[in-house]
Parts: C-alpha cells; sequence; structure tokens
C-alpha cells in the first residue's frame, strides 16, 4: 500500500467513525430533546407573567377568596400528592410506600410538618426545589418516582398554597424504611444528572391560540393531575415518550389504558359527558370503571374536583393528537347471550367457565349485563376488551371497590381463592365471552403479577 494510500484509507475510516458519532449523538438527542408535553398545540406559549388571558393555574372561582390552607388542600388533591405518601392502610401523608422495582426498593418519604422525620424544616424555597427540581433538603437529589418533571410546571402559589395545606397537618413523627436499592442505583447524584436531561424546570406556559378553558384543562393534567406519568410511554431513560403522549402502558402492573381521541383504541368512541362521569365518579356506562391504579387517582383525587376543572381536562384531552394501539381494538358494546352454556368460550375453557359460574356470575350475570349494580357491567368496558387480559388479572387478584361507598356489590379479591392457572383460565374466559379478542393468558404470568404486587 502506497503512502497516499494508506493516509486515504485513515481519512476514510475517520470519516466514518465520525458518521457513527454523529448518528449516535443524534439518537441520544432525538431520545432526551423531545417535544415538551403541550408541543403538539404549537402557536405562540408565554409565561404566566405575561399572559393576558384568565388564570390557568390556582383553585376554581369558587374557592379564590378561600384561606391558603383551603386552596392548598384542593391543590393537593388535584395533585394527588397523598397516593404516593401515605403506606397500605397508613397515615395519610406519614410516607413509606413502598415502591418495587427491578433493583430494589424505594420508599415514599414523610410530608407532615415533623421536624425530624418530615419535612418540618422546609423552608419555601426547599419546597419548591423538590417540587420543581426533585432536589430535597440539603440539596438532596430526588430519585422521579417523584415525579418532580411533570410538577415542575406547577405555579410558585400552588405549590406554596400545597406547602401551607401540609403544614396545616398534624406532625406524624416516626423513622422512615430504609431503601434497598442497590449499585449504581442507591447513587443518588445520578438522578442530577437525569434531572438535567429530562427535567424542564419550566413552569407551565399557556398558548395564546388557545381558550382558556383549554389552558386550565393542560395545567390541571399536565402541572398536577401528572396523567402522563402512568398514560404515556417511557424512553429508556425512563423519561416520558411525548411523542407517544397518552398512547397507554403499563405503569407499577397495570395498563394504564390509550386515552388520546383515537376512535377504536382511546377515548374517540366516548362523549364528553362520560368522560366526565368516568373521571369524577369512576364509572361510565358501557365504558366499565376504573379499578387499581385509576380508582386510587379517583378516590383520593378527582373525584375531589369543581365539574368545571373535570370539563376543562375532557376539553384537553380531547384536543391531543390520535394515536392508535394495535393490540387495542374497538370495543364490544353487545352483550353476550344470556346462556350460562353458549359462546364458543364455554366449549373451549371449561375449567374457565366453572370459575365463572361459581365466583363471578352472581354479580357479572351471563350475558356481561350485570343484574346486581350497573358498576359491574363488564360489556364494553376496556379491560374485557384488551387482548392482553393484564387488568381483568389484576382485578381478579386484587378485587375493586369503585361501587357507591358501603356498597355490598364491590368486588372481593379472589388472590387467595384460586391458583394461578384458574385465574389465568377464568381471565381468559371472561376476554373471549365478553371481547373482541381472546386473551392467552398463562399461569406463570398470573405468578409474575402476584410477585411484583
Ligand atoms: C407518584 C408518586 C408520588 C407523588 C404523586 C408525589 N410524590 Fe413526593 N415523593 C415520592 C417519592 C417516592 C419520594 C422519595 C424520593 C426519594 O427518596 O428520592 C418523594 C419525595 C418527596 C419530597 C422530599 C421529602 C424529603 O423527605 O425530603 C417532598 C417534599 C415531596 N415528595 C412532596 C410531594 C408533594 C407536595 C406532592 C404533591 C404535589 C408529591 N410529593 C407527590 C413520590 C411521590
Ligand atoms: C397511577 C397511575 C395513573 C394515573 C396518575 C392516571 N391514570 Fe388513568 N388509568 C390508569 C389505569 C391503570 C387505567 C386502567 C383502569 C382499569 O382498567 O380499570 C386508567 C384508565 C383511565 C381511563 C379510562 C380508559 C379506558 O379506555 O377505559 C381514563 C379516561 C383515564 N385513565 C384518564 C386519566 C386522567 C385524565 C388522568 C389524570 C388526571 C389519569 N388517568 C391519571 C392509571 C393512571
Ligand atoms: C360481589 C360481586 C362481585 C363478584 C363476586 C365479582 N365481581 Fe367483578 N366486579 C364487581 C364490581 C361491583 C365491579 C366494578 C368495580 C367495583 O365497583 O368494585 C367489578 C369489576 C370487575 C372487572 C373490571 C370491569 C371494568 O369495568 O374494568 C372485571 C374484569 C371483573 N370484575 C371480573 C370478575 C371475575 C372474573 C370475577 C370472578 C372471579 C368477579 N369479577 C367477581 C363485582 C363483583
Amino acid at each position: 500500500m502506497s503512502v497516499e494510500q494508506g493516509g486515504r484509507t485513515k481519512r476514510y475510516l475517520q470519516w466514518c467513525l465520525a458518521a457513527v458519532i454523529l448518528v449516535v449523538v443524534s439518537v441520544f438527542g432525538w431520545i432526551v430533546f423531545g417535544p415538551g408535553p403541550t408541543d403538539f398545540a404549537g402557536g405562540r406559549h408565554v409565561t404566566l407573567a405575561s399572559y393576558q388571558g384568565q388564570d390557568p393555574t390556582g383553585v376554581p372561582p369558587a374557592l379564590k377568596a378561600a384561606s391558603a390552607v383551603e386552596r392548598g388542600e384542593y391543590l393537593t388533591r388535584a395533585a394527588d400528592c397523598e397516593v404516593c405518601h401515605t403506606a397500605k392502610n397508613g397515615v395519610p401523608f406519614a410516607g413509606g410506600l413502598a415502591f418495587v422495582l427491578p433493583f430494589g426498593t424505594l420508599y415514599s418519604t414523610k410530608i407532615t410538618p415533623d421536624s425530624e422525620t418530615g419535612i418540618g424544616e422546609y423552608s419555601d424555597a426547599d419546597f419548591l426545589g423538590a417540587v420543581h427540581k426533585g432536589v430535597g433538603r440539603g440539596h438532596t437529589p430526588l430519585y422521579p418516582a417523584m415525579p418532580y418533571a411533570s410538577y415542575t410546571y406547577m405555579a410558585d402559589a400552588d405549590a406554596l398554597a400545597i406547602k401551607a395545606y401540609l403544614f396545616s397537618l398534624k406532625p406524624v413523627h416516626q423513622a422512615a424504611p430504609q431503601n434497598t436499592l442497590v449499585f449504581p442505583f442507591n447513587q443518588r447524584a445520578l438522578m442530577r444528572v437525569w434531572s438535567l436531561l429530562f427535567n424542564t424546570d419550566k413552569r407551565f406556559e399557556p398558548r395564546v391560540a388557545r381558550s382558556p378553558k383549554w389552558n386550565r384543562g393542560a395545567y390541571l393534567v399536565e402541572a398536577l393531575g401528572h396523567c402522563g406519568e402512568c398514560h404515556t410511554p417511557r424512553n429508556p431513560f425512563q423519561a416520558l415518550n411525548n411523542r407517544a403522549k397518552f398512547a397507554g402502558t403499563v405503569q407499577a402492573g397495570w395498563r394504564a389504558y390509550n386515552i388520546t381521541p383515537d376512535p377504536a383504541s382511546g377515548l374517540g368512541a366516548w362523549s364528553d359527558s362520560e368522560i366526565a362521569r368516568y373521571l369524577s365518579l369512576g364509572h361510565a356506562d358501557g365504558h366499565g370503571t376504573a379499578t387499581g391504579p385509576m380508582g386510587e387517582a379517583i378516590d383520593a383525587s378527582l373525584s375531589y374536583l369543581a365539574q368545571t376543572d373535570i370539563t376543562a381536562m375532557v376539553a384537553y384531552l380531547r384536543s391531543l393528537p390520535a394515536i392508535a394501539t394495535a393490540d387495542l381494538p374497538v370495543a364490544n358494546a353487545r352483550p353476550a347471550s344470556s346462556l350460562h352454556s353458549e359462546g364458543v368460550a364455554a366449549t373451549m375453557n371449561p375449567q374457565g367457565k366453572a370459575v365463572y359460574e361459581g365466583a363471578c356470575a352472581s354479580c357479572h350475570g351471563w350475558s356481561g349485563i350485570s343484574p346486581v349494580i350497573p358498576f359491574a357491567t363488564l360489556t364494553g368496558a376496556r379491560a374485557v376488551n384488551d387482548s392482553t387480559a393484564n387488568n381483568v388479572a389484576q382485578v381478579i387478584l386484587s378485587g375493586a371497590r369503585r361501587a357507591p361507598r358501603g356498597d355490598t356489590a364491590n368486588m372481593p379479591a379472589f388472590g387467595g381463592a384460586y391458583s394461578d392457572y384458574e385465574i389465568a383460565n377464568v381471565a381468559n374466559y371472561v376476554t373471549a365471552r365478553f371481547g373482541t379478542q381472546p386473551s392467552a393468558l398463562t399461569g406463570e404470568r398470573i405468578a409474575k403479577l402476584r410477585a411484583a404486587d
């Protein structure tokens, strides 16, 4: 090889290397610097201070003159701080809820005003640091299980009203359980890097071309309700991928469905009032009942919101780009035959049918239209029209309690009563009988769902 040829080969290799680096950097940049939560709307956006329209932040009109503590209570509900900061059957806001992750367990902290084991020593600036930047007192970087990448859009005044409410609670003094995260995930400093890449650390900016109702809805959904934390798929770094905004994903073992306006797999076939009823009551006739984490969000948060706020959220959800999900077909809205011996499901899956007959039919009926209470009607529900049957299995394992308080029709947990195979079979029976696409759950899958709980 001549000297000249060698030089050319070297230059060629250098070009290749540069091209590879460029591709890697671009892919990384594409993932990291995705669109913000309301970028799909386009148009000009301005800071809250320079916005001329009606203020999209704060409490609804009826509460405007209330004390900071009362306003804070409403906003704490809207942001649902309680659900994560309360252990199962524990004192509200006293922390200790376990987040079981593939690399260990993280516990939520106490946010009652105890000065030693709670947030009693937090200054206003410390509190804003935790909510907006994910930095706890003493510059401790917080794990993004605390959804600060969503709360960062919250107005300062709203975050401080929440602080005023939390500081009005009785302090609870009790040491927090120790996290059991393994190396390198126990290195909090890494969260600084995550935050730098994935937390915009920006307050909500209204879109001037959009209506006041839309802007209020956007603020409630993005800054307070953090709906995307469950309904938006994540990128490989566990940050929200807004390119698939609200297209649905599995979060903590439950499938949070597609809530874009797609007619088949999203909310396109729901009327505005059906979505509003589902959000405030946890049930919409013909579309099913909220169970699992969505039931909890309704119990502790959405059921307390003013109707004007609920309808603003609906208006915002309606404006999202529609995205189709391949394995969520149009939900079957027709009741099944009321003859319990009919349908392929009965002949193909006799064990599933036997369990259904013994444990389920009394409340859910053979047609899928409940003879007992509309909350238990299965016809039309997304869960039975989801061919993974993920949430059907979860509801059978852990039960549900959306029916109005004190109602004896609430669904008991069957996790202890049946084997993994029986649960898989009855779930497959339910999707085959009442849904559009039968599921093929296995006992192994049920064992996994149990282990993750
Ligand atoms: C989705 C679950 C979740 C929600 C919702 C949530 N948090 Fe947290 N929060 C956590 C977890 C988990 C931690 C602990 C993070 C860590 O240890 O790094 C935490 C930590 C905190 C801390 C730091 C506490 C300390 O001990 O220094 C504060 C303050 C806080 N949260 C306030 C709030 C407020 C206010 C809200 C509602 C606006 C809220 N959280 C909603 C999960 C949540
Ligand atoms: C903690 C996780 C979580 C959060 C936060 C959450 N959701 Fe959900 N959502 C779910 C799950 C899981 C389901 C499925 C429930 C079921 O199968 O009964 C669901 C179901 C729904 C449905 C019904 C979809 C269907 O096809 O049946 C709507 C509508 C909805 N969520 C809207 C919202 C809105 C709006 C917010 C924010 C205010 C929100 N969700 C916040 C987890 C969540
Ligand atoms: C005591 C009455 C009762 C029994 C028994 C019962 N359920 Fe339920 N089920 C309900 C009610 C009521 C709901 C709605 C949630 C709530 O309010 O608790 C529900 C919800 C469901 C859902 C979710 C529906 C949706 O809209 O997403 C499924 C799936 C389900 N049940 C399947 C079963 C299966 C399978 C069995 C038997 C193993 C069973 N249920 C036994 C009352 C019952």
